[in-house]
């Protein structure tokens, strides 16, 4: 067995964000750090050294490993910050929008949670896939069964994975066998939180589904559920789909917004987990930034499931806190390459320009300060936890061949972007382990 204690150092071109980046490419702009030959060095789990090779490589004590990975990069651990582990085995269904889209296909899947082996199976393969993506940090659904919630935290804390995740609540607007009640809503989350919420890397989201699936007493249950933990998640669906955003405003009349409705159930706050805000007009977009809410962007999902197109640079503008979801099943691969290559057309669809950095930011250190955990991930500062993937330039020939000769970092990764899926990721590490 590996002694984790022991340093290790891997060497490899590394690239990491101290900060937005911003547009510009040429120069590097400051808050991009760039090793071409870089090695970057683990103690007991966690960053201790990031530098040049030929800097640092005298430096290492003569116990220290060194695992060198020629014509590779190095990035921190990729982080989606909206998805469901229960929609794995639906991912791809024809022909929906939102609302069919649950009845005809969603709710019939989740309903197989109620059987935790079903759960179990399931949650294994929904790791391995997130691992095989470079993916090491999810804020991951469960469905309304508790069981759902123990299998994925059980595989989870396994191996030792740094995940959010919460029970579905949901007491309207489904079928029967789905549902909760807001008492049963909030006895089970509330017993989740005290077994999970803090166990090792875990963290509780409150997730009651979307709005209309929760009568206004479960959304107020879930709201008293945040003022009992305030350091536990809010997770949700918020302006997603035009029908959608009419139901609510027929269910909720007194409500300003859809978002109001969220709003006014003190469900807006840090560490809320806002999926897709499509359709939010300035008054929410002031509100999610006021609030230290994020946003989940899930471009693959929002043109799969034909929801239509969040303008992210405005979101940014007003300050909001934004990462990246995957919102496998609605969407349509479980890889974040993937998924920014989307989110780059779709920025392209709103008159702007994705630039490499910004999306690499999207994926690791701003969708950790989406979640609240820059203090922990996201980037390669020293003491952080060393969740890193390393990927790979020659991952398919064609990626190999449109490389040739290019030598700005800029441009290496925006074709890893747009070109690369799981065949561009040769491995994930967790604490500074390889997993698989
Ligand atoms: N809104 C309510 N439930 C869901 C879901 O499971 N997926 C998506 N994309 N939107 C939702
Ligand atoms: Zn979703």
């Amino acid at each position: 067995m590996m002694n984790l204690a022991e340093p290790r150092a891997f060497r490899a071109a590394i690239l990491h964000l101290l900060d937005d980046p911003g547009v510009a490419l040429q120069p590097l702009p400051p808050s991009v750090q760039y090793y071409a030959d870089g090695l970057l060095v683990v103690e007991d789990g966690h960053i201790t050294a990031l530098g040049e090779a030929s800097d640092l490589l005298p430096t290492l004590s003569a116990d220290c490993v060194i695992e060198a990975f020629p014509n590779r990069l190095i990035i921190p651990g990729m982080i989606d910050t909206h998805i469901h582990y229960p929609q794995t085995d639906m991912i791809a269904s024809y022909g929906e929008q939102l609302l069919q889209w649950l009845e005809t296909y969603t709710f019939p899947t989740e309903r197989q949670f109620a059987e935790p082996a079903h759960a179990r199976e399931v949650a294994d393969f929904f790791l391995a896939e997130l691992l095989r993506n470079g993916t090491t940090t999810a804020c991951v659904f469960g469905t309304v069964h508790p069981e759902s919630v123990d299998a994925f935290f059980a595989a989870s804390a396994a191996r030792n994975l740094r995940m959010i995740a919460g029970k579905v609540m949901m007491d309207r607007n489904c079928p029967a066998y789905l549902q909760d009640t807001a008492d049963s809503g909030y006895a089970q989350s509330k017993a989740l939180i005290e077994k999970w919420h803090g166990y090792g890397r875990l963290a509780y989201a409150v997730t009651p589904r979307f709005a209309p699936t929760s009568s206004p007493e479960q959304l107020a249950a879930a709201g008293q559920l945040l003022a009992d933990y305030p350091d536990v998640y809010l997770h949700t669906h918020v302006a997603e789909n035009q029908d959608e955003v009419q139901w609510v405003s027929e269910l909720f009349p007194q409500s300003r917004s859809y978002l109001d409705v969220y709003h006014q159930h003190g469900l807006l706050k840090p560490r809320s987990v806002m999926a897709h805000c499509i359709y939010l007009d300035a008054e929410d977009k002031q509100l999610m930034a006021a609030q230290g809410a994020a946003a989940a962007f899930c471009p693959t999902s929002n043109l799969f499931i034909g929801s239509g197109l969040f303008d992210l640079m405005a979101a940014k503008q007003h300050g909001i806190r934004v990462g990246l979801g995957t919102d496998v099943g609605g969407g349509s691969s479980f890889s974040l390459l993937q998924t920014v290559n989307e989110a780059y057309k779709v920025t392209q669809m709103c008159g702007n320009k994705l630039s490499p950095f910004q999306a690499l930011y999207l994926v690791t250190l701003g969708g950790a300060k989406a979640l609240y955990l820059d203090d922990k991930i996201g980037n390669f500062a020293v003491g952080k936890e060393a969740d890193f993937v390393v990927l790979n330039f020659e991952g398919t020939p064609l990626i190999e061949r449109r490389l040739r000769g290019v030598e700005a970092i800029a441009e290496r990764l925006f074709v890893l972007m747009m070109l690369g899926d799981d065949r561009a990721i040769d491995a994930s590490y967790i604490m500074g382990k390889q997993t698989g």
